[in-house]
């Protein structure tokens, strides 16, 4: 089964609140832009793509909440939800490809009547062409992959990072349904545990042969030999290659490096800035609570200084291909990478 992670439903958003895995399988139900906003800030929905097509319908939710009855009056109505939605979380690249998208749908039409049915419909193929892209990522990846590997992935680049069947976790599922034997090695990742509550919660539920490490075991496992590839996923990716996902990739990048382990990287066309260079990219800090508590229990003393970055950045040399819908990127990655585009 694939799960849908965000679904338009009778002018609402519904979302699986992630905040609440794995022990409860809740949905939630939104008519206000404002509430996207608190839930991607919050994360109930995270993962580069989802974000992307969250941030979409919120700008389908402005456009139908806005009372505007002139078209420059609705577009400005717009460019106050898509500055509140775009402020939520600064690294991943799809939240912008999303609301640009959905903004330039608005820009073209020609009235308000107008507007508000192409947001609304160009949002829900943006969620339904979401999955196709994963999937013939998938088939491309899968062909990296062989039968009996163990493959190691960090975070959480599943269904419940798109709208259904993932990036990274996209390539093993599509791997495993060519026929092959495989293992996942899931790293739990701290400080949210995007890997134990989420990678582990949809592997199983999938019946993929899961096991979960603790963060600080990457290096035991790799030097025991108990892992044959590696896979992750992308919150932006730039024309030279530089890598941007969840905090503690770039380590396990240099161990894989270290241990002659392939290193891949899966992630759609969206999640791309072509224009950005590394010293652009905004790096999100989260709050210090993350860290100085798991759940509810206290585990640091109060008033502890805290450093809380979400994301890190792995450089080119150390990823030995990235998976797309349109086909892999290989070193140099500035020449394959624009003629992935390019081939668009
Ligand atoms: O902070 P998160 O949970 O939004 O971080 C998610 C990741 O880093 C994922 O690996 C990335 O978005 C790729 S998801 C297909």
């Amino acid at each position: 089964m694939i799960l849908k992670t965000i679904e338009w439903k009778d002018n609402s958003v519904i979302m699986i609140d992630q905040t609440k895995l794995p022990t409860n399988l809740e949905f939630v139900t939104y008519t206000d832009y404002n509430q996207v906003a608190e839930a991607i800030r919050t994360l109930v929905v995270r993962g580069a793509p989802a974000i992307g097509v969250s941030g979409a319908f919120g700008l389908a939710l402005a456009a139908l909440q806005s009372d505007a009855t002139e078209k420059d009056h609705l577009i400005q109505d717009l460019e106050t939800a898509k500055k509140i939605l775009f402020e939520t979380r600064p690294t991943a690249v799809n939240l912008a490809w999303g609301l640009d998208k959905i903004m330039k749908v608005a820009k073209d039409a020609k009235s308000v009547d107008e507007i508000r049915v192409s947001v609304v419909e160009t949002a829900k193929q943006m969620a339904e062409s979401d999955i196709q892209t994963n999937m013939a990522m998938g088939k491309n990846g899968s062909k990296l992959f062989n039968d009996n590997d163990t493959i190691m992935t960090h975070c959480n680049a599943g269904a419940l990072a798109t709208v259904g069947y993932g990036t990274a976790l996209g390539v093993i599922r599509a791997t495993k349904d060519s026929g092959k034997n495989i293992k996942v090695i899931a790293t739990e990742t701290r400080p949210v545990q995007q890997g134990s509550r989420l990678t582990a919660f949809e592997l199983k539920h999938d019946g993929i042969d899961v096991t979960l490490i603790p963060d600080t075991a990457v290096g035991y496992t790799l030097a025991n030999g108990l892992v044959n590839k590696i896979i992750v996923g992308a919150d932006r990716i730039l024309l030279t290659g530089h890598v941007y996902n969840k905090i503690g990739t770039y380590q396990i990048a240099i161990l894989a490096k270290q241990h002659g382990i392939p290193f891949y990287v899966a992630a759609p066309l969206s999640t791309f800035d072509l224009v950005s260079k590394p010293e652009d990219v905004i790096i999100e800090q989260r709050k210090p609570s993350e860290v100085t508590s798991i759940g509810d229990k206290k585990t640091a003393p109060d008033g502890i200084s805290v450093i809380n970055p979400a994301f890190d950045m792995t450089p080119p040399e150390l990823i030995s291909g990235i998976i797309t819908e349109k086909g892999i990127a290989k070193i140099p990655f500035k020449e394959s990478i624009q003629k992935l585009f390019d081939s668009n």
